[in-house]
């Protein structure tokens, strides 16, 4: 499998949550109420799958790694704006966490506001994720030899692995530190 294989792969995973938030959106609207613990879901798969674990892997092996090579000029550009993409796409995930909170502690006001959010996403994912898998990840995988893309898909493997461990040392480290300042 080429480096690009597992990151077109969770590609179509990252699509069926959109899949889920268009469909939610359509319920806020038309009841106008949002369900807290549906935008928790999507945020925790937005934050962990698409963001940590997908723009991850693309920003410190595959980006990292065409950073290093002669890139043409139209390439460089896409993939920089790719890395503002996924910049931006936190910016809106952050919002939308707001938001929500908001609207948990009895702000029924913030509802457009998540809606807002929601819908931002779900137009952003299709189009970035069309950017890379049309038009930059297959010609881009010219520029490596085979050793290399190998090289990568294993660090891919390697990357996927830390990351439960890393997610849920996290929420330890995050109780702890809650819990020392319910104590002060
Ligand atoms: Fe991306
Ligand atoms: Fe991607």
């Amino acid at each position: 499998m080429m480096p690009i294989g597992p990151l077109m792969i969770e590609h179509r995973l990252i699509e069926r949550m959109i899949d889920l938030m268009k469909e939610e959106l359509f319920i806020i609207e038309k009841e106008k109420r949002a369900d807290p613990e549906f935008i928790e879901m999507a945020v925790d798969f937005i934050r962990t799958y698409a963001d940590r674990c997908h723009h991850g892997k693309e920003e410190d092996i595959l980006f990292r790694d065409l950073g290093g090579k002669k890139l043409t000029d139209g390439h460089r550009l896409t993939m920089d704006q790719l890395v503002e993409e996924h910049k931006w796409a936190r910016k809106v995930t952050g919002r939308l966490v707001e938001a929500n909170t908001r609207y948990v502690l009895g702000n029924r006001e913030a509802t457009s506001a998540i809606m807002e959010c929601i819908k931002t996403l779900i137009e952003f994912y299709p189009k970035h994720i069309e950017k890379e898998d049309k038009h930059f990840f297959i010609p881009c995988m010219d520029y490596f030899t085979g050793a290399e893309k190998e090289a990568m898909l294993k660090e891919e493997w390697e990357f996927d692995k830390s990351l439960i461990h890393e997610k849920y040392r996290n929420m330890v480290i995050a109780g702890e530190k809650l819990l020392t300042a319910k104590k002060r």
